[in-house]
Parts: C-alpha cells; sequence; structure tokens
C-alpha cells in the first residue's frame, strides 16, 4: 500500500470472516471471468419453487433489456420467512426499538410468519390482487416490515414512501403508480415529536381517484379522521383473518418493489425491482459485506422509506436469517448517546449509519460515547455519501476503540445493493474510500467523452456490465429508463457519480456530477426545489445549486427571482424556506435562499449552474468564463449579496 494512513485486516478478522483477500481475489475473479457460473451458483442460496435453467440475459444497447433467473419461479416471504422456521421460529428476527427508550420489543420468526400472513390476507380481503401497487407511507414500527413482507407474499408491487414527505409528494408517487391500497398508521413518532401520517394521507387522497382502501396501524392513539368507506383499522381487520396465506408463486423477473427518487430532470423516477435477482444480490451482500454469521445482532439505521431499507433492514438480512434491529427514533432523542445505549441495551455487533449522523455526533464530543460500553461492536458500517477521513477516523477510534473494521459501502437505490466496499476479513481499509468492488462489479472509469481511462485516474463513474441487483425499469417509462443510464456512455450503466482510482486500484467517490444533491444522505433533485419554489405565487424564478456543509454534507443553496413589484422582505425569505418544506418535505428546505434580481444565462437562456455553484461556495475568484452570459453585470450582484453559510 503506497498511502501511511492504511488500515490493515487483523489476524482475528481474517481467520473469522467468510473471505480473506485471497478468497475475495478469486471469488472476484471467477465472477468475471464466468457471470453465469458464478451467479448461477449464487442464486441457490434462495428456494426456488421452480429452479431457473437460465442465469444472465442482459443487453446494455438498444432498448435496453436486463433479466436474470427469468425462468425460475419464487416468492419473496418464503425466502425471508418461511425457510427458517423449521431451524429458527423461535429466534429474533426484528428487535424493535421505539423512540421511547422504555419501548421495545422482540418478533421472533414465527411470530413475523403470522403477522405477514394475516397481513397478507387483510390485504387480499381490500381487493389487493398479484400485480397492484401498494403504497407503504409508515414509521418504522414492525408492521412497515410486514406491509413490505405481505405485499411479496401475494405478488403486489410495493411503494415505500418516506414518512417525511409531504401530502403532495405522496399524491405525486400514489398517481404514478396507480396505487389501489396505501398502508400507513395514525402517527408516527421521532424524537418526541407526533407526525400526523393518516391526517397527510387524508389530504394526498383527494387528488389520488385511484386509492379505494387505506389500512391504518394504530401506533399512538392519536385522533384522526375517519373515511368508513374507504380506512380500516388493521389491529380490527387482522383478527378476522386467517393466520396462514398461501405464499404467490412469482416469476423471478415479476416486478418487486417500486421506489422513487430523484434525478436531475423531471420528477422523482420509479425505479423498478424485480424479484429473483434483487434477493439473491441482498443476500449476498448482506452476508459478505456485513461478514454476517448466525447470531450475530444486526443494526442498519436507515428508514425503510429509502433503498438502505429494504436491502439491508428488511431483505437482506431476513433472507439469511439475521436478527435485525429497526429503530423508531432519531440519533440524539433524549441525548446525543442514544444509538450508542441502543447497542449496549441490545448487544448490537454490526452497526451501519450515515456520515451525517457521524458528523452530527462527533459535533457532541466524545463523552455521550464514552458513557456507554460498546464492547459488543465488531463492524461498522458507513453509507450514502461520501465519508470524509475525519469523521471516519472518530468513527474508528470513538466508537469502534479501534478494533472494528470500517466498511464504507458505495450503492443506489438503481443497484439495489452495495456495489463498492471493504470485505471486513480480505480489504485494507483507507478512510474514505469505498475500496473495491463486489464480486461480478466491473466500474469503469470514463473521461467526458466516454474513453475508457486506465490505472490511476479520475472521471465519471460507470458500470460495465449487470449484476442481479440492478434496476430494471423506470416504472411506466422504459424509454426514460435507457436514456437516463445507458445513452451518455452507450454500452456502460452511467452512476452519474464522479470517482477517483488510486493507485492501488481504490475507488473513491468524488460526489455527483449531475444536478442531483446528496443532503445528509438524501437524493434531492436540484429541479424538484425549483418547481416547488416557482410554484409560489411571488417567484418569477429560481435556481438551486449544493455547497458544502460540515454536517449534512452538501446543503441547499436557493437563488430566487421575485415577480416584478414584489419586495425581498426577511417574512418572505422564510415563508419561501417554509413553502418548500410544504411542498415536498423538511429535507428539501433550502438552508440558503438568496435574492437574485437576475440569474446568469447563455445567450440561448439556459442558467449556468457552474457560476451559481461557484458562488454557493464562495469560490467566486474563480468564475471561469462569463463572458458568454447574456447579462455579465448579474454575476456581480450575487457575488455582492451572497449569503453567508449557516
Ligand atoms: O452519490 C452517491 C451517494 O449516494 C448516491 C445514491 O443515493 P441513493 O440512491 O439515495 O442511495 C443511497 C444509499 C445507497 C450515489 O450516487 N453515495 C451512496 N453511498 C456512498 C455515496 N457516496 C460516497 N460514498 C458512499 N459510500
Amino acid at each position: 500500500m503506497s498511502e501511511s494512513n492504511v488500515f490493515p485486516v487483523s489476524e482475528a478478522w481474517r481467520k473469522k470472516a467468510w473471505v480473506d483477500e485471497a478468497q475475495y481475489q478469486k471469488m472476484y475473479a471467477q465472477s468475471i471471468q464466468d457471470p453465469a457460473g458464478f451467479w448461477g451458483e449464487q442464486g441457490r442460496r434462495l428456494d426456488w419453487v421452480r429452479p431457473y435453467t437460465q442465469v444472465k440475459d442482459v443487453d446494455y444497447t438498444g432498448e435496453v433489456r436486463i433479466r436474470w433467473y427469468h425462468d425460475g419461479t419464487l416468492n419473496v416471504s418464503a425466502n425471508c420467512i418461511d425457510r427458517h422456521l423449521a431451524d429458527r421460529a423461535q429466534q429474533t428476527a426484528i428487535i424493535w426499538e421505539g423512540d421511547d427508550p422504555s419501548e421495545s420489543k422482540h418478533i421472533t420468526y414465527a411470530e413475523l410468519h403470522e403477522q405477514v400472513c394475516r397481513m397478507a390476507n387483510v390485504l387480499k380481503a381490500a381487493g389487493a390482487k398479484r400485480g397492484d401497487r401498494i403504497t407503504i407511507y409508515m414509521p418504522m414500527i414492525p408492521e412497515a416490515a410486514y406491509a413490505m413482507l405481505a405485499c411479496t407474499r401475494i405478488g403486489a408491487i410495493h411503494s415505500v414512501v418516506f414518512g417525511g414527505f409531504s401530502p403532495d409528494s405522496l399524491a405525486n408517487r400514489i398517481q404514478d403508480c396507480d396505487s389501489n391500497i396505501v398502508i400507513t398508521a395514525d402517527e408516527g413518532v421521532r424524537g418526541g415529536r407526533k407526525i400526523p401520517l393518516k391526517a397527510n394521507v387524508d389530504i394526498a387522497l383527494q387528488h389520488c381517484p385511484s386509492v379505494a382502501s387505506v389500512l391504518v396501524v394504530r401506533r399512538t392513539g392519536g385522533k384522526i379522521d375517519w373515511h368508513a368507506d374507504r380506512d380500516i383499522w388493521w389491529h380490527e381487520a387482522a383478527a378476522k383473518v386467517p393466520a396462514y396465506c398461501t405464499p404467490a408463486e412469482m416469476g423471478a423477473e415479476d416486478p418487486m418493489f417500486i421506489l422513487y427518487t430523484s434525478g436531475s430532470t423531471g420528477k422523482p423516477k420509479g425505479v423498478l425491482h424485480t424479484t429473483g435477482g434483487y434477493l439473491v444480490y441482498a443476500a449476498i451482500s448482506h452476508q459478505y459485506v456485513f461478514d454476517y454469521h448466525d447470531g450475530d445482532i444486526y443494526w442498519c439505521t436507515a428508514d425503510v422509506g429509502w433503498v438502505t431499507g429494504h436491502s439491508y433492514i428488511v431483505y437482506g438480512p431476513l433472507a439469511n436469517g439475521a436478527t435485525t434491529l429497526m429503530f423508531e427514533g432519531v440519533p440524539n432523542y433524549p441525548d446525543a448517546s442514544r444509538f450508542w445505549q441502543v447497542c449496549d441495551k441490545h448487544k448490537v455487533n454490526t452497526f451501519y449509519t450515515a456520515p451525517t449522523a457521524i458528523r452530527a455526533l462527533m459535533r457532541e464530543g466524545e463523552a455521550p460515547v464514552e458513557k456507554c460500553n460498546l464492547s459488543s461492536l465488531r463492524l461498522l458500517g458507513s453509507v450514502g455519501e461520501p465519508i470524509n477521513p475525519e469523521a471516519w477516523l472518530w468513527y474508528h477510534r470513538v466508537v469502534g476503540k479501534k478494533k472494528c473494521p470500517i466498511v464504507d459501502t458505495w450503492w443506489q437505490t438503481e443497484t439495489g445493493g452495495i456495489l463498492i466496499s471493504p470485505l471486513p476479513g480480505a480489504t485494507e481499509l483507507k478512510p474514505g474510500s469505498a475500496t473495491l468492488p463486489l464480486f461480478g462489479i466491473q466500474p469503469e472509469i470514463v473521461d467526458a467523452e466516454g474513453k475508457v481511462l486506465s490505472g490511476a485516474c479520475e472521471g465519471n463513474l460507470c458500470l460495465a456490465d449487470s449484476w442481479p441487483g440492478q434496476m430494471r425499469s423506470v416504472y411506466g417509462d422504459h424509454k426514460r429508463f435507457a436514456e437516463t443510464y445507458f445513452r451518455t456512455y452507450p454500452g456502460k450503466y452511467f452512476t452519474g457519480d464522479g470517482c477517483r482510482r488510486d493507485e492501488d486500484g481504490y475507488y473513491w467517490i468524488t460526489g455527483r456530477v449531475d444536478d442531483v444533491l446528496n443532503v445528509s444522505g438524501h437524493r434531492m433533485g436540484t429541479a424538484e426545489v425549483e418547481s416547488a419554489l416557482v410554484a409560489h405565487k411571488d417567484v418569477a424564478e429560481a435556481a438551486v445549486v449544493g455547497y458544502p456543509h460540515d454536517i449534512k454534507g452538501q446543503g441547499i443553496y436557493a437563488y430566487v427571482t421575485l415577480n416584478a413589484g414584489v419586495a425581498p422582505t426577511e417574512e418572505l425569505r422564510k415563508e419561501l424556506v417554509q413553502w418548500v418544506r410544504k411542498e415536498i418535505g423538511p429535507i428539501a428546505s433550502p438552508d440558503l435562499l438568496q435574492w437574485a434580481p437576475g440569474l446568469p444565462k447563455t445567450r440561448s437562456g439556459k442558467i449556468m449552474r457552474r457560476i451559481l455553484r461557484k458562488i454557493a461556495e464562495n469560490d467566486s475568484g474563480n468564475l471561469g468564463d462569463i463572458s458568454t452570459l447574456a447579462d455579465p453585470s448579474v454575476v456581480q450582484n450575487l457575488v455582492d449579496n451572497r449569503m453567508n453559510r449557516g
């Protein structure tokens, strides 16, 4: 290794882990030389109703076709639950830790089985059929996992919408996939505060005629409006249906779920994942990256509203028969030691969180961590955004006591599972690097013209070939799928990320190269925030860019041009921030909002975001060529009135 800041694999890890370095190299080489052989064998980690004879059928050109195991049939919930019952019916499947530290419960595989069967039967009684789209808008309670698994049991396609999204965002997502059923709770609880989920659903459904039934889980017992023709209490309905539901036999390529995510243009798109390949990939990546062994207590702090929650709270761990912890709360409630208290309380061995949480907790100092024992921890993980070496080193030293490797896992909603990450028994670590590709993953770094670069280099990250967990389409718009991911660099999947490869072949993700922001690990399209702003009656035009933010990674910087005659007041500034919050959700609130009498545009009217980014980053000495602007004088005004970072 050429750098001094390298953390070698310990002897203990090398011996204990599924694979050491030599085994990783061997398996990786096999996976690239003979993908059908490698994945054919890996597919057998699942139970198939009708075994597949075909493994891979992929064409990245033309209309783009991606199929894995396509003549096999299986059921996801049977793979995540039923097949474990013989050996582990009484093992805890889910540990639920409530927002209030005095609330927690353990759900065994036998209990999970019954609850999922009941929910599947309730959905059927409400008219759900194979292929229907069911929207899940839930807090982090076990019923969220039951709902997802119940959909897979009957072959319905779930679309989980993060509980922090506004009624409008929820309505858009329901309409896009034409859901007929919504599953929600009366209220959510986070950080001691209530979230009016059912009330949000009621507002959203004013614009969603396709929805015939709303299944409501009672979480808080708070007062809610009730629509008797449409709303169903889960606890009442569950008692009336049988405790067993036969799992539907699904084709490997039948759609399993849709998850909306932001792109650089337009509305969020429905990323479509299918049944067989997704589950194989979630299971194998969970096993090797987290070096999962029987008996481990595993905790991923994500929300099930994001892909991390899908693959690494629910599907990967349960497919592997693991004990997975689900946390309802937030890192700093009741205080900044909460994560570590939960680790001690449940003897967590593997802990997987986001850099933004680590940075926020790091700011609280070491005392909240030192109060806890943390001796159960063996492995730490990071996901969602680049982790700065300072946060990595703190996580390693203060949380991991220098004995826990950190797996910095790079992936995307589109990839279904982790693609670049260390394996704890095999990979020497470098703080800030996601290190090396997993089995079957062929990263390529290309320059702007699409030339594949070799050796140490920096450019745009592509993937040369498919893996089973890859998204199959944009729901309802396959053309958009092909155009978004496969046309920029023909014949390759383009990730939208920038990346550097060092002289050891290690990958360092540098962040998005498109107009997608990553705010506290949440993906947000600049276009979405802009369209929310211009929907306000006083706004003529808006442009949104990201800027470096100490805790969030990126903050949202909005430039707003008001309609003629409207005065730019502090009240209006606050109102616009609130407006975006209400239109999209709190994660989209602009951190800084600057009045812009004019925006820098080319003569053809295109907004020059490069310049706006430089101003937001306080790098206005380095604006580059502005002579091509229609009106270069607007730039000086923006520089002079730049907002100070909060
Ligand atoms: O820019 C990369 C960043 O998050 C993007 C994907 O976001 P999303 O689809 O919401 O999925 C997040 C959870 C998988 C990527 O394009 N990203 C994710 N993980 C990392 C990362 N950037 C650097 N390092 C990571 N470990």
